[in-house]
């Protein structure tokens, strides 16, 4: 009896310790990305001209006598209180979040149990990624194709650091065959959601960062027009060179029109695609799923039309960020979790009706 106990219990991996150092990690992840939202939206992307110190400081230059030698230092950028503290909060919370990270490569490279080494490689790489994009970020000038991809390598650092923790806790969750089915034929759907999403939020942040959020002051419609004049190939002319300062904007009026459009046509790409996600779950008996899909549509829309028709209150666009954070965190959960369900055997009865993990899974037994 005791020789089975022991090597059921050699058997479990364990993934205590790394589950709560991912968990840690996913927590600063969103707090990193809803900074970073927060620093684009105060125009602080170039609070400080250098990296990675701030005009030299390992914080900031708040006293007079500092600000003064910052100001000589570099006199085409000076200082500006009210834009070098968010841009230094949001560089040492992203430092921690790597340490989190390279922790976590740590203890999966000392652990016995290499299922998750993979993973925590291409994190701790992607972590080194962002870092690098992060320094481009301020010297290239806030150049719109690397604070794109800044944007997007931090949704996928926090979705590569989710998908950790539900990879952890992998544990079949059993559902009947005839659901089972039903659910397999929702894979390439529940993929193309998440792929839209990306999409999406690869749009939302090529209008931040080409200052488009206002080329269209009204909505519905644009300048009081359906299809207003826009200039696509400027718009979208992504070998654009590297000028000498993008803050506020290089594009002409045509050009953010073009981009802001087409986040608006994403949009409408995005709800098709969930909104029929969300009704074939309710048709197979996933409710709370259903709901929490197109809840979180009807949210993510809101707060863009919000942003349009208020003239992009800062609250409201920080909140469209981690709203489209949300999204994507929530639609991969679910994508992943209908790869993992295997048929029959009857378990765990709340696992069947809402495709949650089963409860031994939520308390880290395996
Ligand atoms: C599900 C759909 C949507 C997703 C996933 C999404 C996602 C995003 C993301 C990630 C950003 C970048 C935010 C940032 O830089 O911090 C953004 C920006 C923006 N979105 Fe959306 N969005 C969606 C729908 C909409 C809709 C329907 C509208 C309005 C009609 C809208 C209006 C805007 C505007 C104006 C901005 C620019 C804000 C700024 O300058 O920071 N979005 N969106």
């Amino acid at each position: 009896m005791e020789s089975t106990t022991n090597r059921n219990s050699n058997a479990r991996p364990n993934f205590g310790l790394r589950s709560k150092v991912a968990l840690a990690g996913c927590i600063l992840a969103v707090v990193v990305v809803v900074l970073g939202a927060f620093t684009r939206l105060v125009d602080a992307g170039l609070g400080c001209p250098d990296w990675p110190g701030c005009y030299g400081h390992l914080t900031w230059p708040d006293e007079a006598h500092e600000i003064q030698s910052a100001n000589k230092a570099f006199p085409d950028a000076p200082v500006d209180g009210s834009k070098t503290w968010p841009e230094m909060v949001h560089r040492y919370f992203a430092g921690i979040l790597l340490l989190v990270v390279a922790t976590l490569t740590y203890l999966s490279w000392r652990s016995p149990n290499k299922r998750t080494l993979k993973q925590t490689n291409l994190l701790m790489a992607l972590i080194v990624l962002q870092a690098i994009f992060g320094m481009w970020t301020v010297t290239l000038k806030l150049w719109p194709q690397v604070v794109t991809a800044h944007l997007l390598g931090g949704m996928a650092t926090l979705s590569m650091l989710w998908l950790l923790i539900e990879r952890m806790r992998k544990t079949p969750i059993y559902i009947p065959v005839d659901k089972y089915r039903a659910l397999q034929r929702l894979r390439p759907l529940a993929f193309l959601a998440v792929l839209v999403i990306v999409l999406q939020i690869a749009l939302g942040g090529w209008t931040s960062s080409n200052y488009a959020a206002l080329a269209c002051p009204d909505f519905p419609t644009c300048h009081g027009e359906w299809w207003p004049q826009a200039d696509f190939q400027e718009g979208f002319n992504i070998t654009q060179q590297i000028g000498p300062n993008y803050l506020g904007g290089a594009l002409e009026s045509d050009a953010r029109t073009a981009i802001h459009l087409s986040h608006r046509i994403g949009a409408l790409l995005v709800t098709l695609v969930v909104f029929t996600l969300a009704i074939l779950n309710w048709r197979v008996g996933l409710h709370r799923w259903a709901l929490i899909l197109s809840g979180l549509l009807l949210f993510q829309l809101g707060l863009g039309i919000a942003n349009v028709i208020m003239f992009l209150p800062l609250p409201i666009a920080v909140a469209h960020n981690a709203g489209a954070a949300l999204l994507l965190l929530v639609t991969l959960t679910f994508y992943y979790r209908i790869q993992i369900v295997q048929p029959s055997g009857i378990e765990d009865s709340e696992a069947q009706t809402n495709l949650v993990l089963p409860r031994s899974a939520l308390t880290g037994e395996l």
